[in-house]
């Protein structure tokens, strides 16, 4: 009789993990990449207790292991905390420097002045918890804010586990200035640029690159553009250098959450055999946000308000789509600049409805109400507001980039036998060029060819499948390292 093979053990870091702690994309994958892996692994996910965390909610208990760190001359006192949620054991890490704050990172527009320490902190806390339990295999870290984990794990000679870093958005990457090396109990040297230095200050997300044995980001596109200098937000020379140990792996959506036959936050369901329903969503949206006009196209955006997300050139050409007889409906919350500039266009434009603020339920009706998808990022990792929208049978209009590129091709090209979804797709940043992409829309929304369209992408395979056998064989090469 065969033994049954033990499973690897992963302990999973991120700064945000849905539904306790979510931001954007980051905090969806922390919580569907262990769920869909935890079929061939034994995972555990670790993330920070912030103050926003409904204890209650989700049953966090504290756990017997509470213990100090001693960082840079100061003494630390963590408390462990532990639930299960929907299969899975996820471990929060509670001192008062992470725990005390209202916000993850700052509030808008700012970092907290103290976020090296508190990651760091973090992240010695990850350290701790792999120390006491010798079963774990791998750590797998994500963005700057795990970074330092690595780097600790190599430090310590005690510790025989091997380390992942994904890399989900490079334009963060945890700067700060020299003297926080002494801060987070880090060694001078640490401050060249082989390791942390980084223009005079340190750069947190060097130490992921540089420490961890195996480098992913979450798309094949992303991980050639960020070895050039457009996208390499200054780290691609290092990344060049470390190309070997560099995977793209497209992410994935969670396509049991996101479904439009049972999503609970949505008023009516539909499927590819029967959109009634999405009809029936849309007329309940407009009914509530008081756009006029079921009709008309509606094209939504679902985003942070950043440079990244291209709201920048949405805005600019807002006011000119007002006589293209559409609705537009927008939810977001980010830089204040983008707020003042968006409240002021939306408060004379009766065709357009701003949302502002983070709001789960609303993205849900969004994308079941929209016929279509804005996403004219600059640059773009992955992207899942795209793949969630074609799931919603909403088209997406999308720059030319990153994941986008990936995942979204041109709906000129359509290939019924094609197992990716199709779109609006453009090649150049610029607002005349955006607005064009709308006028297709606009033709494109009179046509047969659209439902044809959203039938083809709710059928397509946004799953995490195809990831998850990559993030196997990359946790498998690695245990044999
Ligand atoms: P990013 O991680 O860069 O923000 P992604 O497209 O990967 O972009 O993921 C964004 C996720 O956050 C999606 O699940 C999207 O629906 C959600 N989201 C973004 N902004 C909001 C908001 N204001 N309210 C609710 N959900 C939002
Ligand atoms: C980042 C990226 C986004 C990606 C998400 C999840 O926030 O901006 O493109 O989809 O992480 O990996």
């Amino acid at each position: 009789m065969h033994k049954k093979a033990k499973k690897l053990k992963v302990l999973f870091a991120s700064s945000e993990v849905y539904p306790f702690a979510k931001s954007g994309g980051l905090a969806d994958v922390a919580y569907a990449l262990p769920k869909a892996l935890s079929k061939k692994f034994e995972i555990n996910v670790i993330l920070p207790l912030y103050a926003s965390i409904d204890i209650d909610k989700y049953h966090i208990k504290p756990v017997k292991l509470s213990f100090s760190i001693q960082m840079g001359g100061t003494t630390y006192d963590i408390l462990l905390y532990k639930c299960r949620y929907k299969g899975i054991i996820y471990l929060f890490v509670q001192s008062e420097l992470i725990s005390e704050k209202e916000y993850f990172y700052g509030p808008p527009d700012q970092g907290y002045a103290d976020n090296a320490v508190r990651f760091a902190l973090f992240c010695r806390a990850i350290i701790k918890v792999l120390k006491e339990d010798s079963s774990y295999t791998i750590l797998h870290c994500n963005d700057w804010q795990t970074a330092l984990a690595p780097l600790l794990v190599k430090e310590d000679l005690s510790l025989h586990i091997k380390t992942v870093f994904t890399i989900h958005n490079l334009a963060y990457q945890g700067i700060f200035d020299r003297d926080t090396l002494d801060e987070i109990g880090l060694s001078p040297s640490y401050f060249h640029s082989e390791a942390l230095e980084y223009y005079g200050a340190i750069n947190l997300m060097k130490a992921g690159i540089v420490y961890a044995d195996s480098i992913t980001t979450v798309s094949s596109e992303y991980a050639k553009e960020i070895q050039t200098q457009v996208f390499g937000c200054g780290l691609e020379g290092l990344l060049v250098y470390h190309r070997t140990k560099l995977h793209g792996i497209l992410n994935g959506i969670d396509t049991e959450f996101f479904d439009p036959q049972s999503d609970p936050l949505i008023s009516h369901h539909y499927t590819p055999s029967d959109l009634d329903g999405k009809k029936s969503d849309k007329k309940a949206f407009l009914k509530y946000s008081g756009l006029k006009g079921a009709q008309k196209p509606l094209f939504v955006f679902i985003g942070r308000f950043t440079r990244q997300k291209g709201i920048s050139l949405l805005i600019e050409i807002l006011e000119q789509t007002a006589s293209l007889e559409i609705n537009i409906a927008i939810l977001g919350e980010g830089e204040i600049r983008y707020r003042t500039q968006l409240e002021q266009i939306v408060s004379l434009n009766s065709h357009i409805h701003l949302f502002f603020g983070y709001d789960e339920e609303t993205s849900h009706r969004l994308y079941a109400a929209g016929d279509f998808l804005l996403m004219p990022s600059f640059f773009e990792p992955c992207g899942l507001t795209q793949m969630i929208a074609m799931r919603y049978g909403t088209v997406p209009i999308v720059h030319n980039v990153g994941g986008l590129k990936q995942t979204v091709h041109s709906y000129k090209i359509f290939d019924p036998g094609a197992k990716h979804g199709f779109g609006i797709t453009y090649s150049e940043q610029k607002p005349e060029v955006l607005l064009d992409a709308l006028l297709k829309a606009v033709k494109l929304y009179k046509t047969p060819f659209l439902e044809t369209l959203n039938l083809h992408n709710m059928r397509s395979d946004f799953s995490w499948t195809k990831s998850v056998e990559a993030y196997t064989a990359l946790y498998h090469n690695l245990e044999q390292l």
